[in-house]
């Protein structure tokens, strides 16, 4: 039984460092748990917004949490050796970065750390939030002995994140599991009280919870395994999701060969529960700050150990080839964009989030504008974060999703935001110059789109094509070459 009130009132002194997308989402979730969370972060331009009220990343919810609980049970600061005395779990979510080599880059892991020791008063309990390689706990508590810290005086856990971007605080309240990996008793019997209010269900019965798939009657499994295994899970999860978008990929290739129809695939495999309707939606590839760079060290970590993760690296190579085979696709239809003008739906690399880290959609969008064509981009979020990144004569934005089509020769559907699939495409269709989209998410209806007399080209799906087509591409050559 708990041995806290509804609220969880009872709760834990916690920090969490760093408050990107995983450090900040987990803070302010904390605090709904009923802790009392001091988010640290080294940015301290980010710190000073936070404590004004400002939502730095798109997140569902996460406005509405943040505004109840900062300045009561969440606070943020630049100071982590106050916050490391106030508290007895320190979460580390810092940014682990693919390294020159491959391998994960945890120098901000490592300075962590070391801060962390200098300002150590008593036992404390460090949480491995980022991913991180395998038996990285081994190396975060010799950082520590080596600085002087008594072996008694804190417990390495391992406790990866799976949130969502675009879902994070939905993820993170209604988990499918929580996974604590540790060998101490002590450790885990705090992290049991972290995770208490979600473990043993009080939270959802609290009337004022996020709603979501859990209950009290149906809580979230508390996983306990050894901090090796821990930090395998995370690693084998990301890399397991990008198998499964590898592999509809390459089906949605063959069916592209065969005239069949790669959402009618997905949904024949999909329902076997067995393989199960997640990540079973062919398109452009992968991208995002998560599933590149874990793949990418998973494999580095297994080769250091002698182990061959072949498969990996075919699953890494397939997606990079999806980007190309969109990028022919556009080609071959439009024969030379050079001169041509292209309206972009989409930016982030996923719906529902701001996030553009390995956008599949700005790679696409920089290979289009080196064929000399020029661009206009929409995205319901994500543009300020891809202008950041993303500069060029050719390219412009616009926070009209309409405008996208004025007299362009088609459009791009690149980002799998839901609101793309609610909009006019009569309208747009008035608007282009030739009724063409390329649909590299599969987000639009199919035979819609061919009633409305578009041109219709997703992926692994039979092209619908109209004989207007080859008139209007023969008018705009002509109208290049004079
Ligand atoms: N983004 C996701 O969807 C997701 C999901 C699960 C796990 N993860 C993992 O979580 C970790 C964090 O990812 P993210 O997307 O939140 O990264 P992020 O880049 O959005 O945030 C990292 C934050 O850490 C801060 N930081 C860096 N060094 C610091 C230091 N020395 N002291 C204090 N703060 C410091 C940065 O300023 C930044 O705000 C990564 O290991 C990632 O792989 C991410």
């Amino acid at each position: 039984m708990s041995r806290r009130n509804n609220q969880g009132n009872a709760g834990m002194s916690i920090t969490v460092v760093g408050s990107g997308y995983v450090g900040l989402v987990a803070a302010t979730c904390f605090a709904e748990l009923g802790h009392s969370v001091i988010c640290v972060d080294n940015n301290q331009q980010r710190i000073a917004r936070l404590q004004h009220g400002h939502v730095p990343i798109y997140e569902d919810l996460l406005p509405e949490l943040l505004r109840k609980h900062v300045g009561e049970r969440l606070i943020f600061t630049t100071d982590l050796a106050e916050a490391v005395k106030a508290s007895t779990a320190i979460f580390i979510a810092v940014g682990t970065p693919t390294a020159e080599n491959g391998e994960a880059d945890l120098s901000a892991v490592q300075y962590v750390i070391e801060e962390i020791a200098d300002s150590m008063d008593g036992y404390k309990i460090i949480v491995e939030k980022s991913t991180v390689p395998v038996q990285t706990s081994d190396w975060i508590a010799s950082i520590l002995l080596c600085r002087g810290i008594s072996r008694t005086c804190f417990d390495i856990v391992s406790n990866p994140e799976f949130l969502r971007e675009g879902t994070a605080i939905t993820d993170f309240m209604h988990p499918d599991r929580i996974i604590v990996g540790t060998t101490s008793h002590r450790a885990w019997e705090i992290m049991r009280d972290i995770y208490a209010p979600l473990s043993e269900g009080y939270y959802y019965a609290s009337g004022s919870s996020v709603p979501g798939r859990c209950s009290i009657d149906q809580t979230p499994p508390l996983i306990r395994t050894s901090p090796a295994s821990s930090e395998l899970i995370k690693h084998a999860a990301n890399a397991f999701l990008a198998m499964k978008i590898s592999f509809i990929n390459s089906v949605a290739n063959l069916c592209e060969a065969v005239g069949a129809d790669i959402q009618e695939i997905a949904l024949g495999i999909g329902t076997d529960r067995r393989i199960g309707k997640g990540f079973l939606n062919a398109g452009i590839g992968y991208g995002g700050s998560c599933f590149p760079k874990d793949v990418t060290a998973f494999c580095s970590v297994a080769s250091q150990f002698g182990v061959d993760l072949d498969l990996l690296v075919q699953v890494r190579e397939i997606n990079a080839q999806q980007r190309e085979r969109f990028l022919t696709k556009v080609r071959t239809t439009l024969g030379s964009l050079h001169g041509k003008k292209l309206g972009i739906l989409g930016l982030a690399f996923k719906g529902g989030t701001d996030d553009v880290r390995e956008s599949p959609a700005l790679s696409i969008i920089a290979s289009l504008l080196q064929d000399g064509c020029s661009i206009i981009a929409h995205d319901p979020v994500a543009i300020t974060n891809t202008q950041n990144v993303l500069q060029h004569h050719a390219l412009t934005y616009t926070n009209d999703p309409y405008s996208v089509a004025d007299q362009c020769d088609a459009i791009l559907v690149l980002t799998d935001w839901q609101e793309f699939a609610q909009l006019d495409f009569v309208e747009i269709k008035r608007r282009l110059k030739t009724p063409i989209v390329f649909d590299g998410r599969n987000l639009l209806n199919i035979d819609t789109m061919s009633a409305m007399g578009f041109t219709y080209l997703g992926v692994g799906r039979p092209p619908v094509t109209r004989s207007t087509l080859h008139r209007s591409l023969t008018h705009s050559v002509a109208a290049i070459a004079t």
